[in-house]
């Protein structure tokens, strides 16, 4: 679903084949081995995640494609421990927001980049701008209780704002700041996208007293009749895309 986006943000920070590239939390691999085909086997996929069981994952497909070139990794990005100006580009998407202490990651993976190796960051902004039309209050509770959770978690569902001047702080170059924001509607794969994270992070979030087991009902009943409205669309949470770049 975010192959297309993501790629164009690749070009932009100019990741091109024989590169070696660090994939910072890269979870089960949906954007590593797209990332490993653009590098090219002259280049290299440093693949780093705190999830023994995403990095297994990574690691069997890794071997089924015969990618000798994407080596997977089981770390906390908090105590990233790669070589310095060992890399010439670094991405993370959807990570930022989840960690304690983004500042020491940005830190770290700047510290990892050669002279003019680029960050590339795609990440929320303003989570809770995630918009659905016609308007229902099931889906407002849920988005709250969603971002509520995000920060007791110890995340920042906002941290896109931030990225920039962590950026600056750790010596690296602003180069662009784009926002990132899709409309979809009933009927198309990118409709889904919230759905399927939604199926998937709602039961967790009622076990663990975030949302009512009725509130996550009401909310299942509400998609469904929107799913069913043509008139119905939604914006995907506001992302910002930034590259930032060591000075040559
Ligand atoms: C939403 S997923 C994004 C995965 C991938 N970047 C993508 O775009 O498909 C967030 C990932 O960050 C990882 N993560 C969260 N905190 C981490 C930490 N402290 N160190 C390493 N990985 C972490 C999670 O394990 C998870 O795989």
């Amino acid at each position: 679903m975010w192959a297309a986006p993501t790629a164009a943000s690749w070009e932009r920070a100019r990741f091109r084949p024989g590169q070696r590239v660090l994939d910072v939390g890269c979870g089960p691999g949906y954007a590593t081995f797209d990332l490993a085909d653009l590098v090219t086997p002259s280049g290299g996929v440093v693949a780093v995640d705190v999830s023994q069981r995403f990095v297994a994952h990574l690691d069997a497909e890794r071997a089924r494609r015969g990618y000798a070139h994407v080596e997977p990794h089981v770390q906390d990005l908090e105590q990233l421990a790669i070589e310095d100006a060992s890399v010439d580009g670094a991405f993370a998407r959807w990570v930022l927001c989840w960690v304690r202490d983004p500042e020491e990651v940005v830190r770290r993976v700047a510290r990892a980049l050669r002279p003019g190796g680029a960050f590339v960051v795609l990440d929320y902004c303003h989570y809770e701008a995630l918009m659905m039309a016609p308007r229902g209050a099931a889906t407002d509770r849920i988005i709250r209780a969603v971002t509520e959770s995000f920060r007791q978690s110890g995340g920042n569902p906002d941290v896109g704002r931030d990225v920039p001047a962590m950026m600056q702080r750790a010596g690296l170059e602003i180069e662009t700041l784009r926002p990132i924001v899709r409309l979809a509607r009933p009927g198309t794969a990118l409709w889904e996208w919230p759905w399927r994270f939604f199926e998937n992070f709602l039961p967790g979030l009622v076990a663990s007293g975030g949302l009512s087991a009725d509130d996550h009902a009401a909310f299942r009943r509400e998609w469904a009749e929107r799913s069913r409205d043509p008139a119905a669309w939604l914006l995907t949470p506001p992302m910002v895309e930034v590259i930032g770049r060591r000075r040559a």
